[in-house]
Formats: structure tokens, C-alpha cells, sequence
């Protein structure tokens, strides 16, 4: 590991549920990327947060190792950032138990994935959903993190996380780092190409709203063909134009190029050219990272150093602040 000592700290995680979308790769990992010289970073694997919803457990442990293989693909470099398993850091849970008792119910009950999550898992509000917030103000409070990278969904989350250790701060003196969040403009984020008004997700029903960092050229090549555009025949960026919108921001997260090179770029050509062109774009964009990515997960030994290496460096850290907080709220030494 550097000596990352007097470098911000950047605390982020993802939930190991599902399959990556190209707009978590877009709208997280890939900037993630470009942080680490800067920051002190530490990435997790939020297993414990994915349990608030019902889990396969083979699947989540598969999904797990494939979180991890995805960050190291993308670029992010176990030797210079910290990468690791929330679940192998004991003090992920203790931190958000003590927590628990200094949020309120009420501020809980606003939260909107909560809300939302409610609507959609209506058979099973379990107490962990309500108390997701807390876990998650663990997660970054613990590694005193400077700053958090997340999308706007986790906007309010953010605040709550603030809230708390303004209040712990205020009752014990200076004990957490009041973190901030590092949210990109809502323009940054990349639509469904079935239904551009809508943020593109993994569980969305229909497979051809969203593209996998795992899809292949083909399939790739046939979702940005089938993306819903707009009756005009011009690809400009423009307002009410939501669909070719967000398939010019996609392809230029892929080329680097503006909007108004893109313009210029198809000026005179239809959707069709634009839409193949944005495809082959991210297919050749994905394509070393699947490639790095096979590699990685076909190799057990290097992958569960990685997970170990990463729960030692995280845990060491993870206690210094546990013991701070236990000393404060009146624990006994152990
Ligand atoms: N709640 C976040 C999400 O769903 C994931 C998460 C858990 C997280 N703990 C975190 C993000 C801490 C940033 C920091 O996207």
C-alpha cells in the first residue's frame, strides 16, 4: 500500500445485488478510476446492505468476487486503493448499532428508498431496510472519509450520514470526519434506451433498456439499435430530444468527444449510423475490461488475496475509530 497519509479519504460502496449497468460504470467506477493518485480511496462491496432484500445465497457470494473483478478491471489498483467485503469488517455492524440510537425514527421514516423499497418489497419490510441509512453512515463515518462518491439517489442518505455525526460531534467533540458527498450533475446520468425519461437499471424487466458491462458486441450493437429515439432525423442535443440525449452522452463517456463534435460529426447522417456508431463505441470500450475480467475471476488465488489484503488494511482502520466511539459512549476497554 502507498503512504496515503495526508491525502482526502473517498469512501464508496456498491451493493453486490445485481448486474452492472454501462450507467454504474459511467456514473461511478469509471471516475472512481481517476481518483486514486489524488485520495486515500477505499471501495466495498456492500454485502450486508444487499440482505435487506431477500438473497440468494450462492448468487451473492458470486456476485460478490465479481464486484470486486469488476473494480480491478475497470482500473482501480488493489495496491493503491483499499478494496473490500463489508461483511469481513465486523465493526460495519457495531458502528451502525450505535448509530441506531442516536437517529431518529422519524428521520428513518422520511428517507425515500425506504419509501420506495417499502412499495416494492411489501412482503417483506424488514428492520434492516428502515435502519440501510445507518449501516451506510457506518460505512464512511468509520474511515473518517473526506468524501463520498454516489449518484443522486444517495443524495438524502448523505445528508442523514452528516446529520448523525454533526450530532455525535456535538454531544462527544470531534470523533467523525463530517463527510461530503461527491454528486455528479443530474445531466451526467445515463437514461434507459427504452425509456429515456427513466435512469437506467439493472432491474429493469425489459433487458433492452440497459447494457451490462458484461454484454457482448452483438447484443450490445442490437439494444443501441433498438434504443427509442425521436421522430426528427438530427442527431442534436436538445431539449425534449431525452433519447438521442442520452445516446450522445453515452458515446461521449466512451470517445471523449463534445457534444458538439458529435453533432458535426453525424451532421447530414440518420439515426441509424448514430445509433450503430454508439455501439460499437461502448462494445469497444467494454471489451479490455471483460477481457482483464475473465482473467481476474479465473484466478482464485490472486482474487482471494485481494479480499484479504483489503479486509486487514480496512478492519485496522475501522478500529481506531471503534474504539474512539466505544470510549465515548461509555463502553469499558477490551
Ligand atoms: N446505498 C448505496 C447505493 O445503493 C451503496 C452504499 C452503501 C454506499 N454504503 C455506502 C455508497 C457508503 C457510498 C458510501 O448506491
Amino acid at each position: 500500500m502507498e503512504n496515503n497519509e495526508n491525502k482526502k479519504v473517498i469512501f464508496s460502496g456498491v451493493q453486490p445485488s445485481g448486474v452492472l449497468t454501462i450507467g454504474n460504470y459511467l456514473g461511478a467506477i469509471k471516475n472512481w478510476v481517476s481518483l486514486a493518485d489524488e485520495y486515500d480511496c477505499i471501495y466495498c462491496a456492500v454485502d450486508m446492505h444487499a440482505i435487506t432484500v431477500r438473497q440468494d445465497p450462492a448468487e451473492l457470494r458470486r456476485r460478490t468476487r465479481e464486484l470486486l473483478a469488476i473494480y480491478i478491471a475497470a482500473g482501480i489498483d488493489p495496491e493503491k486503493s483499499t478494496l473490500f467485503v463489508q461483511s469481513h469488517v465486523s465493526a460495519h455492524a457495531e458502528l451502525a448499532w450505535i448509530l441506531n440510537c442516536y437517529t431518529q425514527f422519524g428521520e428513518l421514516s422520511r428517507m425515500t428508498q425506504f419509501k420506495d423499497k417499502s412499495v416494492k418489497h411489501a412482503d417483506n419490510i424488514n428492520a434492516g431496510l428502515f435502519t440501510y441509512p445507518t449501516l451506510m453512515a457506518a460505512d464512511i463515518l468509520l474511515y473518517q472519509a473526506d468524501l463520498v462518491p454516489v449518484g443522486q439517489d444517495q443524495k438524502q442518505h448523505i445528508e442523514l450520514t452528516r446529520d448523525i455525526a454533526t450530532r455525535f460531534n456535538g454531544i462527544y467533540g470531534d470523533v467523525f470526519t463530517v463527510p461530503e458527498g461527491f454528486i455528479p450533475p443530474s445531466g451526467a446520468k445515463i437514461m434507459s434506451l427504452q425509456d429515456p425519461t427513466k435512469k437506467m437499471s439493472k432491474s429493469d424487466t425489459n433487458v433492452n433498456s440497459f447494457v451490462t458491462l458484461m454484454d457482448k458486441k452483438d447484443d450490445i450493437i442490437r439494444k443501441f439499435k433498438r434504443a427509442v429515439t425521436d421522430s426528427e432525423t438530427c442527431v442534436r442535443f436538445a431539449e425534449g430530444k431525452d433519447g438521442i440525449n442520452n445516446l450522445m452522452n453515452i458515446y461521449s463517456c466512451f470517445t471523449g468527444k463534445t457534444h458538439a463534435e458529435i453533432e458535426k460529426e453525424f451532421d447530414g447522417r440518420g439515426y441509424g449510423d448514430f445509433k450503430l456508431a454508439v455501439g460499437e463505441a461502448v462494445a469497444d470500450g467494454l471489451a479490455p475490461i471483460q477481457e482483464r475480467f475473465d482473467k481476474i475471476i479465473a484466478d482464485k488465488t490472486y482474487l482471494d488475496d485481494v479480499i484479504k489484503n483489503g479486509a486487514q488494511a480496512a478492519s485496522y482502520r475501522a478500529q481506531k475509530t471503534m474504539r474512539k466511539v466505544a470510549k465515548k459512549v461509555g463502553f469499558i476497554a477490551k
